[in-house]
């Protein structure tokens, strides 16, 4: 018997890196996983070495009528959803902030805060209309409640994440949907380059980086009944870095 027995979950983002992880490791718990991205080869080839009734889709979060198709689909292969991983995001140029085009500015905030919005949004829909309850868990950041230098959309996007995953937890909550955000320090992905895990990981405490199965495991955790008391809040996984 697994914890995630007898759910249908989506996970946004899930050909790679964190979102790649976590339907890994909640469909290894019994979940039936719907792994959504814009790059639908990648997440088809996560969805086949899943197995059993993982499936993939194309969706660009940053639009709302493809997150409301995402969604749709998945109650309509599935029967109902109970779980959504807001997980797909982007990294953002390193530029400087009196330089930044307004377009780099508007497509981190679309993909990174936008899509959390919409999938929040449409998820409460089916869930509310279902009555059975459910999790959304949104992948936030340690940026979420930090700065950080050049990724001034990023930690604006992050942090708005957290405030929405707060906002929409109090309005759920009658309706036994659950709101977290999980915010992972730096993980190994392909969105960290090698220069940059150099940079950060003095930042570390406990003197490495994250891996994506370690986030997975949390947020496992989180769409379990053994977490059936936790909304409304963002759970830091950051090796030390914001107890400095
Ligand atoms: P990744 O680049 O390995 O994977 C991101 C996935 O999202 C890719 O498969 C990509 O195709 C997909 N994606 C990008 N834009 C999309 C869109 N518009 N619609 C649908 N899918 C889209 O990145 P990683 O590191 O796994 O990041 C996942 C999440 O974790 C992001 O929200 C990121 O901000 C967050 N995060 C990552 C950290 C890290 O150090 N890697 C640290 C903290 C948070």
């Amino acid at each position: 018997m697994g914890r995630l027995d007898g759910k249908y979950a989506v996970v946004t983002g899930a050909g790679s890196g964190i979102g790649a992880a976590i339907a890994r490791r909640i469909a290894s718990e019994g979940a039936s996983v719907l792994l959504a991205d814009l790059h639908v080869d990648a997440a088809r080839s996560v969805a086949a070495a899943i197995g059993g009734s993982a499936t993939a889709a194309v969706a660009d979060v940053s639009r709302e009528d493809a997150v409301r198709d995402m969604i749709d689909s998945a109650v309509s292969r599935f029967g109902s959803l109970d779980i959504l991983v807001n997980n797909a995001g982007i990294g953002e140029e390193a530029t400087p902030i009196e330089d930044k085009p307004a377009s780099d500015w508007h497509r981190v905030i679309e993909t990174n805060l936008s899509s959390v919005f919409f999938g929040i949004k449409h998820a409460a829909r089916v869930m509310k209309a279902a009555g059975r309850g459910g999790t959304i868990v949104n992948v936030s950041s340690i940026l979420g409640s930090v700065g950080f230098r050049g990724a001034p959309a990023y930690v604006a996007a992050k942090h708005g994440v957290q405030g929405l995953t707060k906002a929409a937890a109090l309005e759920l909550a009658p309706f036994h949907v659950r709101v977290v955000a999980v915010q992972p320090a730096f993980i190994h992905t392909p969105l960290i380059s090698a220069e940059m895990e150099a940079a950060v990981l003095p930042l570390h405490p406990i003197g490495r980086i994250g891996e994506p199965e370690e986030v997975a495991a949390l947020v496992a955790f989180l769409v379990s009944e053994e977490a059936a008391f936790v909304t409304g809040t963002g759970v830091l996984i950051d090796g030390g870095y914001t107890a400095q």
